[in-house]
């Protein structure tokens, strides 16, 4: 099929590239000529396992193209909205401006009898709005929420663990046949795929956001208990996790989350929830937000305490940068934050990422970026473990011991193993363990 999507960041490209994959033929807008440029030479403008190589042979089979001017939208038969909808700068809602400038602009080429399908988190309601502008031009919207984790975004397009159509009644049978049509290779698989209407698809993304928003702050709350009564959080979380209802995943606790989808998509469903006159029955997510921000001050306060005086002037190393692993995304980054606070505490914070640095240091230009994990580590008076890299959880720690200048170490991801750290002569803090 011939598709267009709009926006060409984390989401868009992902997604363009992904098509391509799938056989279709695509054009991928975006208004950032530099992003755009980059695109078409085959360069990834971010770091995203997987992407390079769906990027590279899509350009060359000149099935997937990108273009600024969105003229070059007009044969396509389904438009892809994949903008962001960040937080806005004036509260705590979800900034449209993007959105509603890719809806006017694939109106103003698009070709009657076309569809638009969403795939931004947007507030809901959105869809609703946005399909009567397109309607007056003969187009039809649908939205099809996107679950892709950085990291493993090229899997979770090509291979979703489910599909979902937000559509309305008027044009139903049209939407799900067209939308079966570009996914006709991830069905045929046995994906599941629900159809619902545009509300919910709606809510779908922004409900499991906020559950695994919930979930992660659960188990940190879980952390901050543990600290004061000598539990051990892991364990803790092992032993519940082991419960199917409940299961292991995302009951890390650490340093909280971060990226640039959870924690803005728990504060505009809130502010959403409060237009609609019903704040009080996601009050609960404003707890998850105030969880999830303490454990970065958690941290903080744990490296200066280790000081016998201020922190000020003291050598400390943060190895992590990115909001995860696997990804160069430091956007609402908890491991950064923790640099950057350290830093305006006055301690010589040296910080260290193996994707992140150059997205780090356009950021935060103030802060020192080491060209090594061996440099970052030389003369250290306190070591913090910011972002679970598989590189600091193979730190072997009597050898690191020996590149420090004082052998403390505070594990915000509780990835390395408490005995063996101490064993080698290090002072150990794990987070509620
Ligand atoms: C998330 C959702 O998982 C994805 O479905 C949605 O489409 C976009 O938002 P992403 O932001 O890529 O994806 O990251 P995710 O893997 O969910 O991690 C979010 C944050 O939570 C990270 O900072 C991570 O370190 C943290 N986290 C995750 C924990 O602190 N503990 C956990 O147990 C799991």
């Amino acid at each position: 099929m011939q598709l267009s999507v709009i926006g060409c960041g984390y989401l868009g490209a992902v997604h363009a590239a992904s098509m391509a994959s799938l056989g279709h033929t695509v054009v991928g807008i975006d208004v950032d000529q530099a992003k755009i440029a980059k695109l078409s030479a085959g360069e990834t403008p971010f770091y995203e396992p997987g992407l390079d190589e769906i990027l590279r042979t899509g350009l060359a089979s000149g099935r997937l193209t990108f273009s600024t001017d969105y003229a070059d939208l007009a044969d396509a038969e389904v438009h892809f909205i994949g903008v962001g909808t960040p937080q806005r700068r004036d509260g705590q809602g979800a900034d449209m401006t993007y959105v509603d400038a890719a809806t006017a602009g694939i109106l103003e080429h698009a070709k009657p009898g076309s569809l638009i399908a969403g795939k931004s988190t947007v507030p809901v309601g959105t869809a609703a709005r946005l399909t009567q502008l397109a309607a007056r031009e003969g187009v039809r919207l649908a939205w099809n929420p996107e679950f892709l984790r950085e990291g493993f975004a090229v899997k979770d397009t090509v291979d979703p663990d489910r599909l979902v159509y937000g559509v309305t009644d008027a044009t139903h049978d049209e939407d799900v046949a067209t939308l079966d049509q570009v996914y006709a290779s991830i069905l045929e698989r046995g994906t599941p795929r629900l159809v619902t209407n545009q509300p919910t698809a709606e809510l779908v993304k922004v409900a499991a956001n906020s559950f695994l928003a919930t979930k992660i702050s659960f188990i940190n709350a879980m952390a901050e208990i543990s600290e004061v009564t000598g539990a051990d959080v892991t364990q803790l979380a092992d032993a519940i996790g082991h419960d199917e209802r409940i299961g292991r995943k995302f009951l890390n606790a650490g340093i909280g989350f971060g990226g640039g989808c959870l924690p803005k998509d728990i504060r505009a469903f809130a502010a959403r929830a409060e237009e609609l006159g019903k704040g009080e029955s996601v009050a609960f997510l404003k707890q998850v937000d105030e969880i999830n921000l303490r454990r970065r001050q958690h941290v903080v306060d744990r490296v200066v305490d280790s000081f016998d005086g201020p922190v000020y002037g003291h050598r400390v190393t943060v190895l992590g940068l990115a909001f995860k692993p696997d990804s160069d995304d430091i956007r609402d980054s908890p491991a950064l934050d923790v640099a950057v606070q350290l830093k305006g505490l006055g301690a010589e914070v040296v910080s260290y990422d193996p994707e992140a640095m150059d997205t780090a240091r356009n950021a935060h230009p103030q802060l020192n970026y080491a060209a090594s994990l061996d440099e970052a580590l030389e003369g250290s008076e306190a070591v913090v473990i910011a972002t679970e890299w598989k590189q600091f959880k193979r730190l072997d720690p009597a050898d690191t011991a020996t590149k420090v200048a004082r052998p403390v170490v505070f594990d915000a991801r509780n990835i390395l193993d408490p005995t063996a750290w101490r064993n080698a002569g290090w002072t150990y803090t794990g987070m509620g363990r």
